[in-house]
């Protein structure tokens, strides 16, 4: 009764311009691993799942990169979505089609462009959700212990009151806080990362939507006659038209009361921001990390991100706390510290260009 749904229709645009709208994050191996991030979020759920029971949703304009890189999925569980609306139709369309296919289904639905380092860790953590979201009917999500007040995070305040010996209720969730209220968060101790991971049976995920996104239910449960049939793409396809773009951890996360949080430990990034690539990758000893170093010359410099094409003569100097990044003719010079705006300047780029 194991299923996973990888959410794969994001444009990662704080990787801007590595990631682009046409080849996003996860379908880059942005750590150099020879695997793409996608193909290591599939990898992982086969050892949780039977195969046929993994589904992608993702952008129709990602189809083929996703046969490409996921060859051995079938048709059938690649979906399709015409337009961005966010996770929360993505969620929907996928839940609500598994539901369909088998009411008993517990399902982990999870990003596809995170980075695992402890692989075991991360099995064991699933396995333990699935069966305690099939047996006590609750959303489950992942907690990460943070380390700095990221905005970009959602933050899970939780309560003493545990089931299966390590499932915490969870008093609040607060999707991207301002920084203030994230510093505040921080400090108070108590607060945990949402991991954007989710484990929860379709029963229960169905009845949220209902009671918290109930346009959205009305939509994906009428479908139910199609799931599965020739209709379903065409009659999907109309259904996100009258999609509002809105989050799972803005639609549903934040609002529910049945949620319990495993506070979790398996090497987790999100690899969000170049920021969180400067932590994992090699540093020199006053903390430049160049990707590809062979011709960056650094001088008087400290602690920047330098991801440039191989064959580019690039010259810094007196240059700290600095992102440098070019790709596709496109160059990006911006401090470390700001590199959460970088979504801003995409949209303005995108209406200027
Ligand atoms: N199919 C589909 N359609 N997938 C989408 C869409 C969409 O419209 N939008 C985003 N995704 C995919 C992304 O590709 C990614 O794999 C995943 O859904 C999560 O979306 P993000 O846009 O990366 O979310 P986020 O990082 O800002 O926030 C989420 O993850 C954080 C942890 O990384 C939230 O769940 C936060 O609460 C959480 O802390
Ligand atoms: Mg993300």
């Amino acid at each position: 009764n194991y299923y996973a749904i990888i959410m794969a229709g994001g444009i990662g645009s704080r990787f801007w311009p590595i990631s682009r709208t046409s080849h996003p994050k996860q379908f880059i191996d942005i750590l150099g691993t020879g695997k793409t991030l996608i193909q290591n979020t599939y990898e992982r759920f086969l050892k949780i799942c039977p195969k046929e029971n993994i589904y992608v949703v993702t952008n129709e304009i990602y189809t083929d990169l996703v046969k490409t890189q996921l060859p051995d999925m079938t048709d059938a569980q690649i979906l399709t979505e015409p337009v961005m609306r966010n996770t929360a139709p993505c969620v929907a369309y996928g839940c609500y089609k598994i539901e369909s296919l088998n009411p008993d289904a517990v399902i982990v639905v999870a990003p596809s462009d995170h980075l695992i380092l402890n692989e075991a860790g991360f099995i064991e953590s699933i396995e333990a959700s699935l069966k305690t979201a099939e047996e006590h009917k609750c959303l489950v999500t992942l907690g990460i212990m943070p380390s700095r007040p990221d905005t970009g995070y959602g933050y899970i305040q939780y309560n003493e009151e545990v089931i299966d010996d390590k499932f915490h209720k969870v008093k609040t969730f607060t999707e991207k806080p301002t920084l203030e209220i994230a510093k505040t968060f921080i400090q108070s101790g108590d607060f945990l990362w949402n991991a954007g991971i989710f484990i929860w049976s379709a029963k229960a995920i169905v009845s949220a939507f209902d009671k918290y996104l109930p346009d959205m239910h009305e939509i994906f449960a009428e479908a139910r006659s199609v799931y599965n049939s020739d209709n379903e793409k065409l009659h999907v396809h109309n259904a996100y038209q009258r999609c509002t773009n809105i989050s799972i951890d803005y639609g549903i996360m934040e609002k529910a009361d049945n949620v319990y949080v495993l506070p979790s430990e398996f090497g987790w990034s999100d690899l969000g921001t170049w920021a969180s690539v400067y932590q994992l990758v090699e540093k020199d000893y006053v903390g430049n990390a160049v990707i590809p170093a062979e011709k960056v010359i650094m001088y008087d410099s400290s602690n920047c991100m330098v991801n440039v094409p191989d064959d580019k003569l690039v010259i810094l100097k007196g240059l700290h706390d600095y992102i440098v990044v070019e790709s596709n003719n496109t160059l990006l010079i911006c401090p470390k510290e700001d590199e959460q705006n970088v979504k801003q300047v995409v949209a303005d780029v995108k209406q200027k260009f």
